[in-house]
């Protein structure tokens, strides 16, 4: 039996960022069959389509009442037991998907070779630095041809502004994929090979100890020489960097053939940090402590009028959770038993009867919480600092459609506000417009609308803009115009929407006494 310290310095919590298609479903499914999970891939998410766009998702939620079995993943490696945390992409993207990075230790970057860093892969990659967070990328798809490796590095390094420190090299690509040169566990691990095969050990001199076919190949020969020059001209490999999410170790592979990814899985555990410290108004709460305390990061909302249950995700910060236990819920200072509670898995929900630091919960909420709450048990009671604003990117001007609903009408928007499911700003003219960072926000609100508040609205959609909020919060209301349109957030600041990024610069030029900035950067 492991002590309360081993249970929680066993945790490893992370999510898998990526743009849409890069692999990340199949990467997840490789690794929950190395924790014995799951049985067969094609377990997490339907079969063949793959993903679910946003009318089938709802159509599973009402099927399923509701459906979170793939938010959360835990299986156990190696003595290490592993949260993954989903962050969905696609139709699917939403604020909850950002948030979901202030709940993890780190994250898995994963990278389609053949097309490199993409879209949603940057802005993934900007909230997991915001956090300062340890970043570990596997450079996907190399049974198919891609970009070069060393473009790909040098990608890393220019896109995202991350030192890369490639762990291992591809020797060839495509048809012509031999494997990868190991520098981490100075060793060759051939593709397609035998068992005892798999693994070649290298020299002193860095080159294949034992007679192969593979010494003959060109492509062989042509990673010597990379590899020497990642030895003099590359950086250097540093912990201390990788934990500080300075520099990020890059792991060359292929999902979809299982090649690379038990070794990227085995090193990434035993570099991934466990359990880190949380900021609250009473300083830093070391994980080890024993007070229980969490924060809610992400409520499902079930679809279904027929369930109105919700779903509140706590990252467990510190202490054991107990089922039954009394927690106190900061903001309001109410106490309340925690009876009902679920664990994920990919394939099950089950009750969870015990969770300690690092570990995910799901509460069932009536209405009780707020994104961004803190609970704790215990005499001291204090509040884990608030989860970030991310920018909404697209806009909505939104109406009750029956005038004599005006009072539900705003009953409900300020809910939902406060809830976090969409962010609110309002025109000059006290219009009212949404804004939320993916299409599923505006979904649910809508259907939450109906159901919880009996209020049918028209959402007159405005498209996607650049928010910018001012420095000084000054601003004269005649630069008011269709290309940058002036705004008040939720707090009464003064908010930019601006019609491109265009329009951006050209503001930006003529008015240079007024500083813009994006809370994200
Ligand atoms: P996502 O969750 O990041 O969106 O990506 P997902 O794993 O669903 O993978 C997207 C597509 O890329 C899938 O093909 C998947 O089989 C393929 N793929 C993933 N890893 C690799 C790899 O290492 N090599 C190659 N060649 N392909 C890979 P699909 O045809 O879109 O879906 P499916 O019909 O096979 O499910």
């Amino acid at each position: 039996m492991k002590t309360y310290t081993e249970e929680v310095k066993s945790r490893r919590t992370f999510a898998i960022i990526s743009h849409p298609d890069a692999g990340k479903t199949t990467l997840t499914e490789q690794l929950l069959l190395f924790g014995g999970a799951i049985r067969a891939a094609g377990t997490v998410k339907g079969k063949k389509s793959g993903k679910f766009a946003t009318s089938d998702w709802m159509e599973i939620e009402k099927q399923r009442g509701i459906s979170v079995t793939s938010s959360v993943m835990q299986f156990d490696y190696n003595g290490y037991r592993v949260n993954i945390l989903d962050t969905p992409g696609h139709e699917d993207f939403s604020e909850d998907t950002y948030r979901t990075l202030t709940a993890v230790d780190s994250a898995v970057m994963v990278i389609d070779s053949a097309k490199g860093i993409e879209p949603q892969t940057i802005k993934l990659f900007k909230v997991c630095r915001m956090r300062g967070i340890p970043i570990f990328t596997f450079m996907n798809k190399l049974d198919r041809v891609g970009k070069a490796p060393l473009e790909l590095i040098a990608e890393l390094e220019e896109v995202l502004g991350i030192e890369a420190y490639p762990m291992n090299w591809p020797i060839g690509m495509g048809k012509e994929f031999l494997g990868i040169y190991d520098r981490f566990y100075h060793r060759i691990e051939t593709f397609r090979a035998e068992e005892g095969d798999r693994f070649l050990p290298l020299d002193d001199r860095g080159e294949l100890a034992v007679n192969h076919p593979m010494k003959e190949s060109a492509l062989y020969t042509q990673v010597l020489e990379e590899v020497e020059l990642l030895n003099e001209a590359g950086n250097e490999f540093s912990e201390e960097k990788i934990r500080n999410g300075l520099l990020t170790p890059v792991f060359f592979g292929s999902a979809l053939t299982n090649f690379g990814v038990q070794t990227f899985l085995e090193t990434f555990l035993q570099f991934a940090p466990e359990p880190q410290p949380r900021h609250s108004d009473q300083g830093d709460i070391d994980p080890l402590d024993e007070q229980f305390s969490g924060f809610i990061f992400k409520i499902q909302a079930n679809m279904n009028p027929k369930h109105r249950d919700r779903i509140a995700f706590v990252r467990v910060c510190s202490g054991k959770f107990e089922r039954g236990m009394s927690v106190t819920l900061a903001r309001t200072g109410k106490t309340s038993k925690l009876s009902q509670s679920t664990q994920f898995l990919a394939d099950d929900r089950s009750t969870v009867e015990e969770a300690v630091s690092g570990d995910i919960i799901g509460l069932y909420d009536t209405g009780t919480y707020q994104i961004g709450d803190t609970i704790v048990d215990g005499k001291k009671v204090f509040q884990y600092d608030p989860l970030p604003v991310f920018t909404p990117e697209l806009f909505a001007r939104v109406t009750a459609k029956n005038v004599m609903k005006q009072k539900q009408f705003h009953k409900g928007i300020h809910q939902l506000v406060q809830e976090g499911a969409v962010q609110l700003f309002k025109t000059k003219y006290e219009d009212y417009i949404l804004g939320a960072v993916g299409q599923l926000q505006f979904d649910v609100f809508v259907n939450r609308m109906k159901n919880e508040y009996n209020v049918d609205v028209v959402m007159e959609h405005i498209g996607s803009k650049i928010a910018r909020w001012i420095e000084d919060d000054s601003v004269d209301e005649r630069l008011n115009s269709s290309r940058n349109m002036l705004v008040r957030d939720r707090n009464d600041r003064n908010v930019f929407l601006f019609e491109n990024n265009f329009a951006l610069r050209w503001f930006q030029e003529k008015h240079p006494n007024i500083k813009l900035y994006n809370p994200m950067d």
